[in-house]
């Protein structure tokens, strides 16, 4: 009883992450594609000691953004002609225009960085851009050359990918990570890699209560985060691994991650409640729809033509919209031969409606337009208790929070105690 009362008032900063001689704020707030976990939000994460991610989703089209570059008007306008076709196998991303968008992203970022934590890139595997392999050498080596601190790799971790950095002069002093979700994957991606004699810098266990893909079956209620990770922290000690385990889903307030802390991990990787920070890439409107949701708004379907389940509000605009594959100006999920799941499920819904003005497809979503366009509103599962984190105002809306105060909170609070942030506006509504 004692004991557990010692726990509740100890404070995440009462920890540290070490990355040899490296000592940070044991937070990584995680990446999320596409720019929801924008430069800001990931500086302000190095900026108070801890660790920020950036993402390289859909990097042409977060360059386009970031800095008035035109690869996606570029693309679209190369392969015009091919539109109204249904095979997209033609469609290849040039790779130099790939390299230099993923440059500016991070090149930017990284001259931008203040503080004693790090930056590194979210990189899903899964984007697998009409040429799995060539594609992610480059995102990945462009990344190093502009100096990124780390690679998290992530949703469809490949065996072989640390192996495609071999060579690169940063191999070895970069942190490499990557995402799994069962001790059995680590122990794969373990043994696939002994030649390599290059171990990855750290682990997040990801559980599947997380945002954006799930590395779970739609049984994903079945599994917990804190028996998978007590897994792999048994088996790194087994092996005499000393690989930092950072834990991942979930973890909703200070105490949460005090209690992973305390259970053997190095650190915590969370996302869900930086998704209403004034820095997230996500519209302002879009914001107060997570703020909004109740626990039965928040579904795991199967609509991402990855093939791997995903989290997200059942109001999201993308269940059931049928508009036309936009693989000319985007194409990131195209496999390896030029398909998508998406292509399929809408060629078919074409066929049996070939004269409707608009058509519905359920099955599947074109995940590239409608992440780009913040669409899918992907969310992690504790979303609905995101209005507990702050106020109400008088018209309704929820007060969007500084990723500071989100920070902050997990890095000091106890008693699972979430502290609000000052009243922005008037007086609070209260709820
Ligand atoms: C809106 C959103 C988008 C996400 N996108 C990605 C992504 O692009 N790549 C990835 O590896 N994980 C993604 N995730 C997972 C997070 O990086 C993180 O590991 C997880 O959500 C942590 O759990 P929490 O959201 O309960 O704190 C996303 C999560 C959210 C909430």
């Amino acid at each position: 009883m004692l004991q557990g009362r010692k726990n509740l008032m100890k404070r995440v900063n009462d920890f540290r992450l070490k990355f040899g001689k490296k000592e940070l704020v044991p937070i990584m707030i995680g990446g999320m594609g596409v720019d929801i976990s924008t430069a800001e939000l990931a500086l302000e994460a190095a900026r108070l000691g801890g660790v920020g991610h950036i993402s390289d989703a859909m990097v042409t089209d977060v360059s386009d953004r970031r800095f008035d570059t035109s690869f996606v008007k570029d693309k679209t306008r190369f392969y015009k002609h091919n539109i109204d076709n249904s095979d997209k196998s033609i469609i290849k991303f040039d790779l130099g225009h790939l390299a230099e968008a993923t440059r500016r992203h991070v090149e930017a970022t990284m001259e931008a960085k203040k503080g004693e934590g790090m930056i590194f890139v979210n990189c899903m595997e899964k984007l697998t851009m009409n040429g799995p392999r060539e594609t992610l050498q480059v995102r990945m080596a462009s990344a190093l050359d502009a100096g990124i601190d780390g690679i998290t790799l992530s949703a469809g971790l490949h065996l072989g990918s640390f192996g495609l950095l071999a060579d690169h002069p940063r191999f070895r002093d970069a942190k490499l990570g990557i995402i799994v979700s069962s001790v059995r994957a680590l122990q794969l991606f373990l043994r696939k890699n002994a030649k390599l004699d290059r171990l990855p810098d750290y682990v997040v266990v990801e559980g599947p209560l997380a945002g954006g893909h799930l590395g779970f079956g739609l049984d994903w209620a079945e599994y917990d985060l804190a028996t998978i990770t007590a897994e792999v922290v048994r088996y790194l000690k087994t092996e005499q691994l000393d690989i930092p385990v950072i834990a991942a889903g979930g973890i909703f307030t200070g105490s949460d991650a005090v209690s992973f802390l305390e259970s053997g991990c190095a650190g915590v990787q969370v996302a869900t409640r930086f998704t209403v920070a004034n820095e997230c890439g996500l519209p302002d409107k879009v914001k107060q729809e997570y703020f909004k949701a109740s626990e039965a708004d928040i579904v795991v379907n199967t609509i991402s033509p990855t093939g791997y389940p995903m989290r997200m509000l059942k109001n999201t605009p993308a269940i059931g919209s049928g508009i036309r594959p936009n693989c000319e100006a985007y194409g990131y999920l195209l496999d390896g031969n030029g398909g998508c799941a998406y292509i399929t499920s809408y060629n078919r819904e074409l066929a049996l409606h070939p004269r409707a003005k608009d058509i519905v497809v359920m099955d599947k979503a074109c995940l590239c337009t409608h992440m780009r366009n913040f669409n899918c509103w992907t969310c992690g599962h504790t979303t609905y208790r995101l209005k507990d984190t702050t106020h109400r105002l008088p018209d309704g809306s929820y007060q969007q929070l500084s990723a500071e105060h989100i920070f902050k909170d997990y890095q000091f609070s106890t008693d699972q105690k979430v502290v609000l942030p000052a009243p922005s506006m008037a007086e609070p509504v209260l709820a």
